[in-house]
């Protein structure tokens, strides 16, 4: 029988990993390093995106489209967020994950006023949430104020905001055009001057985005169809792994054509976005 000697090297242990936190990803922006965003709407797909190292999930509305057959994410409900950010915050914790969890306040929820979009946020906050997003600029500033000045960290969303879709005739590219350009940009100063410490723009012209990134030092951009100079990305869990049921939007990559697992197809993802290749601004931007 064979011992290992005492003096044995022991083995590696696995890199401690910390949370991901505010001022963890202010200073991943700060150095420029990418940030990494994916949608999840429960335990598995969360936990698997957390071990391929994405750094933020966001339960987003969107699963009124890919998990309840909806056609738009306007019939979302806040007890559906509730549920969903609950089974995700549930497979982080068990996963001893280190993901930032971001859940998404629906249509009507915060609309009223901003009591209202207390009341919401609560409900996603308690359900595991570690900041909300909600969409819209001009009139949601004093919201994301009034949130954030009650320690509710908070995600904005402009351009394409698919609550609107009906308000804006459909799935397209905003900030086009300088009157455009020039309203989205005031928007944007206005949430980042009122405490949103992130920026979702969506199908906004890559040079308007990459613009407003250079701008706004304080608050990250978070890019989706929105080219590549944006201070991170984020896709849809469904459209990256090539499981669209309807028409797969033009920016989107099915990574999961050259992985072997999910887990492979979102590490693809992350090293793609951190080392620039991901999105091609040729390819997937306007
Ligand atoms: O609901 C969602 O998935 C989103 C992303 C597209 C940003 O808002």
């Amino acid at each position: 029988m064979t011992h290992a000697p005492d003096h044995a090297p022991a083995a590696p242990r696995p890199a401690v990993r910390k949370p991901l936190s505010l001022p963890r990803l202010r200073e991943m922006h700060a150095q420029g390093e990418k940030i990494t965003m994916l949608t999840a709407y429960d335990a598995t797909f969360a936990a698997v995106a957390d071990a391929a190292r994405v750094e933020c999930i966001l339960v987003g509305d969107s699963l009124g489209m890919v998990c309840q057959g909806l056609s738009s994410t306007v019939g979302v409900t806040l007890e559906s967020m509730r549920h969903h950010t609950d089974c995700v915050a549930r497979g982080l914790r068990r996963a001893q994950a280190t993901a930032w969890l971001i859940g998404d306040l629906p249509f009507g929820s915060y609309h009223e006023s901003k009591e209202q979009a207390l009341r919401s946020a609560v409900v996603l906050m308690q359900a595991g949430a570690h900041m909300v997003k909600l969409e819209g600029g001009g009139w949601t500033t004093d919201t994301v104020r009034f949130l954030v000045e009650r320690g509710i960290p908070v995600c904005a969303h402009l351009g394409l905001t698919p609550q609107t879709v009906h308000a804006l005739g459909g799935y397209r590219v905003q900030g086009r055009g300088d009157e455009a350009a020039a309203a989205l940009t005031s928007q944007a100063h206005a949430l980042q001057d009122a405490g949103a410490s992130m920026l979702v723009l969506e199908m906004v012209p890559a040079a308007l985005s990459a613009a407003l990134t250079k701008e706004l030092t304080h608050c990250p951009t978070i890019g989706i169809g929105a080219g590549a100079g944006t201070a991170g990305q984020v896709l849809v869990l469904h459209d990256m792994l090539g499981m669209n049921l309807g028409r797969m939007p033009k920016f989107v990559h099915n990574f999961m054509a050259e992985a072997h697992s999910v887990q492979g197809a979102m590490q693809a993802y992350v090293r793609a976005v951190k080392e620039g290749r991901f999105p091609v601004d040729a390819l997937h931007a306007w």
